[in-house]
């Protein structure tokens, strides 16, 4: 066992670290065995070459650690009574001779199935033209920053520092479902409500309640990819169902899974494609719930801002009794206010609410109560509307001033819907050559500081080439120097597309 020990006088770990760390391990992977004599200490240390105190002090953290036993009289020992696989009988060795041996230890199959998504990571810096990031220079910090004070200049004791409620502040949800019935018209209890860490939590909660591996789910193509995946990860088998002008085609997704177990969609406005679901299609999409026995999980994502008239009113909304019993609303302050607060919530279907709580606790427990105080005052106290108001006024800007900006610098690379961006905060353009590669143009933009992901990455299958551009974190007077960096990115070279596999 010692032969292959020698100490490093060069590393900067102390002589006696090493000798435990060495002895240590040869415990637990077996090659020092209960009962087995280690050497005196002033023999190690002679053949060392270290002081007798070092190989002492050494021994004595051993000791102290439960590793080894010093029996009066006769010298130090490993110890017998090594709970489990740390007291391998001898020849039982984790480390053969032919080198250590590979663990069989495997990943589930839903841990296999999550290991195998990938999700784009989140970068710190907010790119030029960043879909799916908010107004974060427009951050109300001062109410925030004041109404925050509050809650902790009132000393809150044991009931606000404690462990509360999973499902969510109290004055929070009443706050929400007041929101939503004067914006949406959807009437809710407060006791529908549970409150999330923004709306991946409520989808991969529905997912959890709702799904059984291997369920057929609708899902759009394009999507919004972390909310496919986190079905995904539940063991749902995806089904894609193309999204055209009036938003999901519903017949065509009854013609592939007619009796699919649930519909994830962004009726509101589209994720990546920006269209707004007709009112025919989300009747159908109600319809087809109702018939078939199946969970419609709705993302509202960034439903407050619509720029020509009210938000419309959800699928949740619209549903008749018996239909909005299958709906699940999910709704997020991350496009209202920031991703980072993490806050968002669900309108559980009826009577589901506790359970959509347990479930929650169980992955979280609870979202951070001084947070959720704190939003709780600031849609309490008039400060939401006030600040939506002022957030559709200056997106409505910033988008004016980037379709303007691609008018002037852009026409001849790109193509867009010319009829208005009439809700969000993100549309997608389409390149004039179809043999560009959106994602050679993508990366080709991120050099230049552009952060406008490829469409082709929300599809399933192969979709058309295009970008997706966001106008709510770039202001309005960098958007003309946007658009020429875009203009820049487009002179990558054109390459023929490969046909489908
Ligand atoms: C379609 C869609 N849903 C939800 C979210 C937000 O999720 P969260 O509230 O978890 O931040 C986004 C963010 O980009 C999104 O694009």
């Amino acid at each position: 066992m010692w032969n292959n020990f020698t100490l490093d006088l060069t590393a900067p770990v102390s002589r006696q670290k090493q000798i435990i760390t060495f002895l240590r391990d040869a415990i637990l992977d077996g090659r020092a065995t209960p009962g087995l004599r280690l050497p005196s200490s002033r023999v190690l240390a002679a053949d060392l070459g270290v002081s007798r105190q070092t190989v002492v002090l050494a021994y004595e953290a051993l000791v102290d650690e439960g590793f080894a036993t010093s029996r009066h009289g006769s010298g130090l020992f490993v110890a017998d009574a090594l709970p489990g696989w740390a007291a391998r009988p001898a020849g039982h060795s984790r480390a053969s001779a032919s080198g250590p041996r590979r663990s069989t230890l495997v990943l589930s199959q839903r841990g296999q199935t999550l290991a195998q998504l990938t999700l784009t990571p989140a970068r710190r810096d907010v790119g030029l033209l960043a879909p799916g990031v908010p107004a974060l220079d427009l951050f109300p910090h001062a109410v925030w920053s004041k109404l925050s004070a509050r809650f902790w200049r009132g000393r809150p004791g044991a009931d606000r520092l404690g462990y509360t409620d999973p499902a969510g502040l109290l004055p929070l949800r009443q706050a929400i479902a007041g929101h939503l019935g004067a914006t949406r018209g959807l009437t809710c209890a407060a006791e529908d409500i549970v409150v999330t860490t923004g709306s991946q939590q409520a989808i991969a909660l529905a997912a959890c309640l709702l799904l059984d591996p291997g369920d057929a789910v609708w899902v759009e193509e394009p999507a919004y990819v972390a909310g496919r995946s986190a079905l995904a990860a539940a063991g749902a088998r995806l089904i894609p169902v193309p999204v055209d002008g009036d938003g999901l085609a519903v017949e065509a997704g009854i013609r592939s899974a007619p009796a699919a177990r649930l519909a994830l969609v962004t009726p509101s406005h589209q994720y990546p494609l920006g269209v707004t679901m007709t009112l025919p299609r989300r009747l159908a999409l109600l319809r087809w719930a109702e018939l078939s026995n199946s969970w419609i999980v709705e993302d509202d994502y960034d439903g407050d801002y619509r720029y020509a008239g009210p938000p419309l009113r959800p699928l949740r909304a619209l549903a008749s009794h018996g239909a909005s019993r299958c709906v699940v609303y999910v709704g997020t302050f991350a496009k209202v206010l920031a991703p980072a607060l993490r806050l968002g919530f669900l309108v559980a279907p009826e009577g589901l609410a506790p359970a959509f709580a347990t479930a929650r606790a169980l992955a979280d427990r609870q979202s951070p109560e001084p947070m959720q105080a704190t939003l709780a005052d600031f849609i309490g106290e008039g400060h939401l509307s006030a600040h939506l108001r002022r957030m559709r006024s200056a997106y409505a800007e910033r988008r004016d001033a980037l379709l303007r900006a691609l008018e002037e610098e852009c026409t001849d690379e790109l193509d867009w819907r010319r009829d208005g961006v009439e809700a969000g905060l993100h549309f997608p353009v389409t390149f004039n050559d179809r043999h560009k590669s959106d994602v050679a143009v993508s990366a080709a933009a991120a050099k230049l500081g552009l952060q406008t992901p490829p469409l082709t990455g929300y599809h399933t299958g192969q979709g058309q080439p295009g970008l997706v551009l966001g106008f709510g974190a770039t202001s309005a007077s960098r958007m003309a120097d946007a658009a020429r960096r875009l203009r820049r990115s487009c002179s990558v070279e054109s390459v023929p597309r490969r046909p489908a596999s």
